[in-house]
């Protein structure tokens, strides 16, 4: 993401400098699996909207409300239409969050969802962390400038005021398209100093950056990659609980940015 927060030091569009005087109205949230996004869609008593403009055919799913003076968009990649299972990952991150842009012109994107975290950098089960940058791990190019372009990293949405208000952590995300991690893989995590790891991050700021859109990126921890256990079977152990936490956090952020312009987050 372009840095469009005070004090980034980035030269600020003069219409994205004109819209964050505003009062944010318009928030879309991108959440890549069911488990995770049904219980935002009930405590903001979101509806599915059956008249998308999505493409025909597409498990996309958009779920939409107000609360106080914020419409809320939360869009779901749905479940995939062969095998059934959540649409996670980059390709379906990237798809669903340039069409929901195009469809719903969203001041904010908020993408939440879980992560694997580092015990080594501080993370631990159910933390939430608000990420200050994201890059890519699994696109390794060793050409000269395609490496950079490979790695894909990006300054998140500065929000000084929103991780002051809210008791969450702060730290680099690294996005890749495995669960797992090859040792490959976490070399190119820690050239990332990254905290948290996930599926979809990464993607969802290229397509926002590309769109100009200002996107944040809330994780909360399910499983320690550098710790004893087996990532799957501890990710589906605490997907349930630490879910819970992600959406509080979601609520109070959503809660936090009501009445707000993007320049006072
Ligand atoms: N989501 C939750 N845990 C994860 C992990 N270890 N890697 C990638 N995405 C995740």
């Amino acid at each position: 993401m372009a840095p469009h927060g005070e004090g980034s030091g980035a030269p600020v569009d003069p219409m994205v400098a004109q819209l964050q005087k505003h009062p944010i109205s318009s928030i879309l949230i991108i959440i890549a699996m069911q488990t995770e996004a049904l219980p935002v869609v009930n405590k903001f008593q979101l509806v599915e909207n059956p008249h998308t403009s999505f493409p025909e055919g597409v498990p996309w799913v958009h779920y939409h409300g107000t609360y106080k003076d914020i419409i809320i968009n939360l869009v779901w990649p749905g479940k995939d239409l062969t095998l059934g299972v959540d649409c996670v990952g980059t390709v379906s991150a990237s798809l669903v969050t340039y069409a929901s842009i195009l469809a719903l012109q969203p001041d904010l994107i908020i993408n939440a969802g879980t992560a694997g975290g580092f015990k080594a950098r501080g993370a631990g089960i159910g933390d939430v962390f608000l990420v200050s940058h994201v890059a890519f791990h699994d696109r390794r190019i060793p050409i000269p400038v395609f490496d950079l372009y490979g790695v894909g990293l990006r300054q998140t949405f500065s929000t000084p005021n929103l991780l002051k208000a809210l008791t969450l952590k702060a730290g680099k995300l690294s996005t890749g398209d495995s669960l797992d991690m090859t040792p490959q893989d976490e070399v190119s995590i820690t050239a990332n100093d990254a905290t948290v790891k996930d599926m979809e991050g990464a993607a969802v700021a290229y397509v926002a950056d590309l769109l100009k859109v200002p996107a944040i990126f809330v994780k909360a921890v399910t499983d320690i990659v550098d710790g004893e256990k087996p990532t799957a079977e501890e990710f589906l152990q605490n997907l349930a609980a630490v879910t819970a936490a992600l959406d509080e956090a979601v609520a109070q952020i959503v809660d936090f940015i009501s009445g707000k312009c993007l320049s006072e987050l």
